[in-house]
């Protein structure tokens, strides 16, 4: 098992460029089983999702591979049927497979996500909506089976899911009529999928707009691609900077995706100069507490909740954070405890009591974005901090290590 040592106390300062977002990469790279033919995804990072999701697609027969940094995937005429387990169960976000390969051959067969680190993570939502459209699904030994010929409908979603906009709107664009989504999930990568599937030739609008309308169309065409900047990757570069004390400029952040975070980060203290290419954030003092409440898009994103959590542990006075997103996100909550955070959850709010510093701990990353939290604590904590799980972090984030030890931050990682 690899981990970090991290050595707290030194500011992070200078560049960092952000790679394309994971969270669209993996749904543009399911996108393609909708067509025959050569894609050329640009951006994609390489990171442990990414190869999951790249074996999936050679599990249904493509050819995916880096060439040159970017994806090229070679789509053949008649596509598998199936998502193995022993896939599905190393990334829920496999399930985004089921939509495309549903809409292509009228069957499919994926494994059922189990739950992970953050909470349960249902699926009804996609599954409800792939029933409206005609798919009838039933439950075989651990495996989802889909079948039937889609048709538009109407569908209402209970709540904005991500990943069930995603999955409905790629299966509407082969589907016979016009299906209309309607609280439909608002984030900037969904917009970046509507742009790759128009490319293809889908007739889609709305994106990044609460009502989704999609045009079934007879075929689509593979298409290239350059996936947007990741505003996941670019928050957790900037918390990191505000929580050291630090002047970072993010390159390829754009400033507009990540509105409400940057106000907070604002709210703090930090002086923030945001563009539609790059963010930078100076912090010139301590921070000072924040009350900030994790919603869908735009709201505060969940995915900066444990990273913004870090930056409260050491803040001047009492913050509370609520997360309204995934139920166990404050899971790792307990391990910043151990780093000396005075933190006391209830529900899901959680009561932030800043301290004049954190301590260092060995400590262990339960998922992506506490585990990169942990090592922004780490960055900040008197002495060194011994991190293991990063085999988490590096499920979303390309060269970790590397990128903060190129902004100063002392991270050595140790292998085995
Ligand atoms: C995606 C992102 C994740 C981000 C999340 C919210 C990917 C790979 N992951 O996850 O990083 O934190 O969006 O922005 O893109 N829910 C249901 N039924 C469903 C679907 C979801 O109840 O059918 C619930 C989930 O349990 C969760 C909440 O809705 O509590 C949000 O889930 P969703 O928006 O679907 O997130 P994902 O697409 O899984």
């Amino acid at each position: 098992m690899s981990c970090y040592l991290i050595t707290g106390g030194t500011p992070l300062r200078g560049t960092v460029r952000v790679r394309g977002a994971k969270n669209s990469a993996l749904k543009l790279m399911a996108a393609s089983l909708l067509a025959e033919g050569t894609y050329r995804l640009r951006e994609v990072p390489q990171i442990a999702d990414i190869e999951t999701m790249r074996l999936v697609l050679r599990r249904l027969g493509c050819d995916a591979r880096f060439e040159d940094g970017t994806m090229a995937i070679e789509v053949p005429a008649a596509v598998g049927g199936e998502a193995p387990y022993e896939l599905v169960r190393q990334m829920r976000a496999s399930i985004v497979v089921l939509g495309p390969l549903l809409a292509r051959r009228g069957r499919a067969r994926v494994a059922m996500p189990g739950g992970c680190n953050i909470g349960s993570r249902k699926i009804d939502l996609h599954l409800k909506g792939l029933e409206r459209m005609g798919a009838t699904i039933g439950f075989d030994h651990g495996y989802l089976e889909a079948s039937g010929g889609l048709h538009g409908a109407e569908i209402v979603l209970d709540w904005p899911s991500h990943g069930a906009t995603e999955n409905i709107c790629m299966a509407a664009t082969l589907a016979k009529g016009t299906t209309v989504i309607e609280n439909a999930a608002r984030d900037p990568e969904i917009q970046d999928l509507s742009a790759m599937l128009s490319d293809m030739g889908a007739r889609i609008s709305g994106a990044g707009t609460p009502t989704i309308v999609v045009e079934g169309t007879d075929a689509l065409r593979a298409v290239e691609h350059t996936v947007l900047p990741d505003r996941l990757e670019a928050g957790t570069y900037l918390i990191a900077a505000a929580a050291t004390g630090g002047d970072v400029t993010v390159e390829g952040a754009r400033g507009g995706h990540l509105e409400i975070a940057l106000s907070k980060l604002a709210d703090s203290g930090a002086e923030v100069d945001a563009g539609p290419a790059s963010v930078r954030l100076r912090m010139p003092g301590t921070p000072r507490p924040v009350d900030f409440v994790t919603l869908p898009y735009p709201g505060f994103p969940t995915d900066l909740q444990p990273q913004m959590m870090v930056l409260c542990a050491i803040a001047s006075g009492t913050s509370i954070a609520t997360e309204n997103v995934f139920e166990n996100r404050f899971m790792f909550v307990d391990e910043l405890v151990r780093m000396g955070a005075d933190i006391r959850t209830e529900g899901h709010h959680a009561v932030i009591r800043g301290r004049p510093r954190l301590e260092a701990a060995p400590v262990r990353a339960p998922d992506i974005r506490a585990g990169a939290a942990l090592a922004i604590a780490g960055l900040v904590a008197d002495g060194e901090t011994e991190l293991s799980g990063v085999d988490h972090i590096e499920r979303g984030y390309e060269s970790f290590d590397d990128r903060l030890r190129a902004l100063g931050g002392r991270i050595e990682r140790l292998d085995g």
